[in-house]
């Protein structure tokens, strides 16, 4: 994949598949630690011990479409071609952590790619589940939060065009704010 949006949409179609009602993304820059973490954190039926150790590996899957699931085995390798890691916690019943930390300069780290478009694209696949989007730059930072949002929409859809326009140009100016222009 050429870009991280698309690892964040895979890893999140995981969560929803999982039967999340709360899918938490955050993502964090910090240039001096040269450091970029993004972690996909769900409350879905989380994974055995056993099916943890094997989950890495691109023939682990439960999909019945194909025999090979690549989401977290392409995410570990994005992370690892980097000098990175990919980290993955879960308990049955309780949910799924994934982490992935890149080092932030590495020639071979792939750019974020369009986080306003890719959040928008997840609330769309399952709209009636919450999403939560935070993006820390440099100390800088900015939350989107569906729950809130809803709460303000009541009766409206969040999937109504005018609110999803509204939405992504919300994202993007404040993906824009906190990093100064350097996006
Ligand atoms: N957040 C999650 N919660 C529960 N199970 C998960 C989660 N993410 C992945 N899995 C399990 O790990 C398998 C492999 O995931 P992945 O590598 O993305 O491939 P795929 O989604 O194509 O099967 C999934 O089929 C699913 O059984
Ligand atoms: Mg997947």
């Amino acid at each position: 994949m050429k870009e991280l949006s698309l690892h964040v949409l895979d890893i999140a179609q995981n969560s929803i598949t999982a039967d999340a009602t709360l899918v938490e993304i955050e993502i964090v820059e910090d240039t001096k630690k040269d450091i970029l973490t993004i972690t996909v954190k769900d409350n879905g039926k989380g994974m055995s011990e056993d099916f943890l150790k094997k989950v890495r590996d691109p023939f682990t899957t439960t999909r019945t479409t194909r025999p090979v699931g690549m989401g977290i085995s392409l995410f570990e390798s994005a992370a690892k071609s980097t000098g990175g890691q990919l980290l993955i916690s879960s308990a049955l019943g309780v949910g799924t952590t994934v982490t992935a930390e890149f080092v932030h300069s590495h020639i071979d780290r792939q750019p974020i790619g369009n986080m306003a478009d890719t959040f928008l694209t997840i609330i769309n696949t399952k709209p009636e589940i919450d999403y939560v989007y935070t993006h820390k730059f440099n100390g800088a930072e900015f939350t989107v939060d569906t729950r809130e949002i809803k709460n303000v929409l009541m009766e409206v859809d969040i999937t109504t065009p005018d609110v999803l326009v509204w939405l992504k140009e919300n994202i993007e100016q404040s993906l824009n704010d906190i990093m100064g222009g350097k996006q």
